[in-house]
């Protein structure tokens, strides 16, 4: 599957995974800027926030107590669309998934 990330400046990367991974994963393993992932991805920094494209928001598994609650204190505000990068695990029906950045992690 392939993820597309646009960062807030409107450039945009595509990032090829064989799946397995999170969307975090897939982002940090190919050096893309605007995901920090302080944590590592255990739901516990909220350095990985995205802004989910609407056409993907429902296709994406229900969020955790724990993201929901983590994404109240992001550095950028919390929309309707927000997710975790680092708990969004990618399938081959995610291939397509539009992310978007926000301008800042902290
Ligand atoms: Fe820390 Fe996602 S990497 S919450």
């Amino acid at each position: 599957p392939a993820i597309t990330f646009i960062h807030a400046d409107g450039k945009s990367d595509r990032v090829e995974t064989s799946g397995g991974e999170s969307a975090m994963q897939a982002a940090t393993r190919h050096g893309l800027d605007g995901i920090l992932a302080e944590c590592g991805g255990n739901a516990m920094c909220a350095t990985c926030h995205v802004y989910v494209d609407e056409a993907w928001l429902a296709r994406l598994p229900a969020m955790a107590d724990d993201e929901d609650a983590l994404l109240d204190g992001t550095a950028t505000e919390r929309l309707p669309n927000s997710r975790l990068s680092c708990q969004i695990m990618i399938t081959p029906a995610l291939d397509g998934l539009v992310l978007r950045l926000p301008e800042r992690q902290v």
